[in-house]
């Protein structure tokens, strides 16, 4: 019998600023004191870096240059203590003591709420960095500064924080907004080509998804893009950062529907990403991903032929393989832990609720199902092996 009932409810709204930049650490460049913009007459904001490893091997100067930044601009920053190295790239997710590490940071150089716990790197050290941020004190001021496309484009502007667990990815992780994401396009100079690459199959999954014109600028900007052209780049990241953050912001920002349009192609890219030990980047995952469901999507009768064609033929104009060996493993056995097909049953567990995948009906249209026919499914990737031995004219 219930005796009596209170409710509760309130809303919380967020914002933080994106702002696109070139050489954030010189002197003169003021994006980051203005972002962190201490009152007039106030204590200096109290600013910890923790800095992805691969990209201080690649700007040796960096940590050097934060320092007269803070130096410089000492009225209004000040650095809580030594820039941290973090190890680069997945394995920074991987190890529950570097999480630990990033912890203890905080404690030693008493990083309270008010604090400003930067991050420099690609996504997968902002992933753990974000979630070490957000735990420590239930949340502490979270700056953002992505380094590779994806993370600039994708990753590094959105909600999530993460560590894998388990043998799964993101298994561990929150919804936390940063303060705020700077993405300096310099850093993309040094990526090496497939990280230049990989962050481009995002745009090209939002676009199929959201923006026919910014699918058909990547189509006539491919070679470009793929000889690694800045103009082009910087309008790819730009906008599809743009297109990510209006979705987030007009619907479901925590996800707590069991809808995942962003996710397009992403069910296999994670169990790719997994069955490959992570030697495959997230992005040339998500490539595979956007193919390997664009052809089930036409054997199924969806997707017309020329825009299938179109699809593959832009992801190979960028210089993406379609296909890798991990697929074939199992595959008529979606029950195994090592099929690709188990990722149906994963992504289902990760997200909760319904099985809901995002597929194509036509450039910018998508479509979400319940069910995948995993004979079908185990067919496109056969079908998908036949195109990557055919590259693009
Ligand atoms: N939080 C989210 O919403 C979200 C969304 C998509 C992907 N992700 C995650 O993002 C991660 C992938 O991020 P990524 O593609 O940036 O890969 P990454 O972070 O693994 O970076 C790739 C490599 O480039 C190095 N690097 C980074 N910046 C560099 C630079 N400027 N110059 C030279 N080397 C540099 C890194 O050390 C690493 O070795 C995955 O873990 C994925 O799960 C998160
Ligand atoms: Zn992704």
């Amino acid at each position: 019998m219930l005796i009596s009932s209170l409710h509760q409810q309130f809303q919380v709204s967020f914002s933080y600023p994106v702002h696109f930049t070139e050489g954030l650490f010189e002197a003169d460049n003021l994006l980051l004191r203005q972002t962190l913009a201490p009152e007039p007459g106030g204590p200096p904001r109290r600013l910890f870096f923790a800095l992805d490893s691969e990209v201080a091997a690649a700007h040796p100067h960096l940590t050097q240059q934060i320092a007269d930044y803070c130096a410089a601009h000492a009225d209004a920053l000040q650095l809580s203590g030594p820039v941290l190295l973090v190890p680069g790239g997945e394995q920074c997710k991987n190890q529950p003591a570097l999480v630990q590490q990033v912890l203890a940071a905080t404690n030693d150089y008493h990083l309270d709420r008010h604090a400003y716990l930067a991050a420099i790197g690609g996504g997968a050290v902002l992933d753990m960095v974000g979630y070490a941020a957000s735990v420590a004190h239930r949340g502490i001021r979270h700056v953002r500064i992505p380094t590779t496309v994806l993370s600039q484009n994708d990753s590094g502007i959105g909600v999530k924080n993460s560590v894998n667990a388990f043998g799964k990815k993101n298994y561990l992780g929150n919804f936390a907004p940063p303060f705020a994401v700077l993405n300096d396009y310099n850093f993309l100079l040094t990526l090496e080509d497939r990280d230049w690459r990989s962050g481009m199959a995002e745009a090209v999954k939002v676009s199929l998804l959201k923006d026919t014109a910014f699918f058909r600028f990547m189509q006539d900007n491919a070679a470009a893009l793929a000889a690694r052209a800045m103009p082009p780049m910087q309008h790819l990241v730009y906008r599809c950062a743009e297109l990510h953050l209006q979705h987030i912001a007009g619907g479901d920002a925590f996800e707590q529907g069991s809808s995942r349009p962003l996710d397009f192609g992403h069910w296999s890219a994670h169990k790719l990403e997994q069955l490959s030990h992570y030697h495959l980047r997230h992005g040339e995952a998500v490539a595979i991903g956007i193919a390997l469901d664009s052809v089930y999507a036409h054997m199924l009768g969806l997707l017309p032929a020329a825009d299938l064609a179109a699809i593959i033929g832009l992801l190979q104009a960028l210089g993406f393989d379609l296909y890798a060996p991990e697929m074939a493993a199992h595959l008529t056995e979606p029950s195994h832990p090592d099929s690709l097909l188990h990722g149906l049953q994963e992504f289902r567990e990760h997200l909760g609720g319904q099985l809901t995948i995002m597929l194509l009906t036509g450039i910018g249209q998508g479509l979400e199902v319940h069910t995948i026919d995993e004979a079908l499914m185990a067919d496109a990737v056969q079908r998908l092996q036949q195109y990557s031995l055919v590259p693009a004219a």
